[in-house]
């Protein structure tokens, strides 16, 4: 027997004040991590493949980082876009302590040392062929080989001042490895944000252009990242880096994986963190663009969501203007 009229449920979305009041998530720029890339040289190269988004010299990336400061943002992510000659088959660019990355991290460190700076350990920036290890004559990528470099990778990180190093490459076993090699040399504060559910996907292709790997990455990715018809599989992978002492998991790319960060939310009860990436960020600009959706509402549409599904936050290239329309 229907409850209606006594049951109404557009009663309480009548009034603005009442929508506020029952909104069961809310979004404050702390949800936000802003993604960044820097590059030698000076001043800013807007990316073709990111309206909106530049690759910001040293200097830039610090007033970056100040502008999060100011926005209430607690967090950057930093991405090199490596010089081609420091380019190698091994990507050792990323051991050297004075590369571009820990520059980048002791600059903003030291000028404002209030905001997290979060840094991706994977190799695909500093490799010549642009995959994110040190692969063998076929092509595949060493696991454990990989595994021992990234770990080197992440010291060389939080020496520098990274707070959070966020392995995002997939090798099996690198969370213990960098764990216990953080652990070992002074950094037990250090945490690791895990890509535990980390798909081969085909929203990473602006992002690639803006490391500049694009142009020389062979073959894809399907041998260590995730197949998109795989959820029971992102579960495990979850459960290993939590007990090799991952701080939080991510789940990338975002808005198609939404069923993947409910369910490991639901299962473990951690803090779960989303990558809206650089595919999601351009088919919202390009909407807006074409005048398919209005952009503003998108943005917030979009995190909202990530919030309902239970992340703790999110990685958006929208997280300074999102930062705005949120009040900041
Ligand atoms: C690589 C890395 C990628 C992204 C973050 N770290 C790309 C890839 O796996 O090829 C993608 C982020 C984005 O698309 O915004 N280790």
């Amino acid at each position: 027997m229907s409850q209606y009229p006594a049951l109404r449920l557009r009663r309480t979305r009548v009034a603005a004040w009442s929508r506020r009041m029952y909104a069961e998530n809310v979004l404050t720029p702390a949800d936000l991590i802003w993604p960044m890339f820097v590059t030698e040289g000076e001043g800013e190269e807007p990316i073709a493949a990111l309206p909106g988004v530049s690759r910001w010299c040293l200097k830039g990336i610090v007033e970056q980082a100040r502008q999060a400061r100011a926005l209430g943002i607690p967090c950057v992510a930093l991405f090199p876009n490596t010089p081609p000659a420091l380019r190698s088959e091994d990507g050792r660019e990323a051991l050297n302590p004075d590369n571009l990355m820990c520059r980048a991290i002791r600059e903003i460190k030291n000028a404002v040392p209030e905001v997290g700076v979060l840094t991706d350990v994977a190799l695909d920036p500093y490799t010549s062929h642009g995959h994110d290890g040190i692969v063998d004559a076929g092509g595949y990528v060493r696991n454990d080989d990989t595994a021992a470099v990234l770990a080197d990778q992440a010291l060389v990180q939080a020496d520098a001042g990274s707070d959070i190093v966020a392995p995002s490459d997939m090798m099996d076993g690198r969370i213990g490895l960098i764990r216990s090699a953080l652990e070992t040399n002074g950094h037990s504060n250090v945490q690791i944000m895990a890509y535990a559910a980390k798909y081969a996907s085909g929203f990473y292709g602006p992002f690639r252009d803006a490391v500049g790997s694009s142009g020389l990455l062979k073959g894809d990715k399907k041998t260590y990242q995730m197949d998109p018809a795989n959820a029971e599989e992102a579960l495990r992978e979850v459960s290993l880096d939590l007990s090799e002492g991952a701080d939080s998991v991510m789940v990338k790319p975002g808005l198609p994986y939404l069923d993947i960060i409910l369910r490991v939310k639901t299962a473990f009860e951690v803090p779960v963190f989303a990558y809206q990436v650089s595919g999601e960020y351009a088919m919202i600009e390009a909407a807006a663009a074409a005048g398919a959706g209005d952009r503003d509402g998108l943005v917030v549409e979009t995190l909202m969501a990530f919030k309902r599904a239970g992340c703790s936050g999110v990685l958006t290239y929208h997280a300074p203007h999102a930062a705005r329309l949120m009040g900041a």
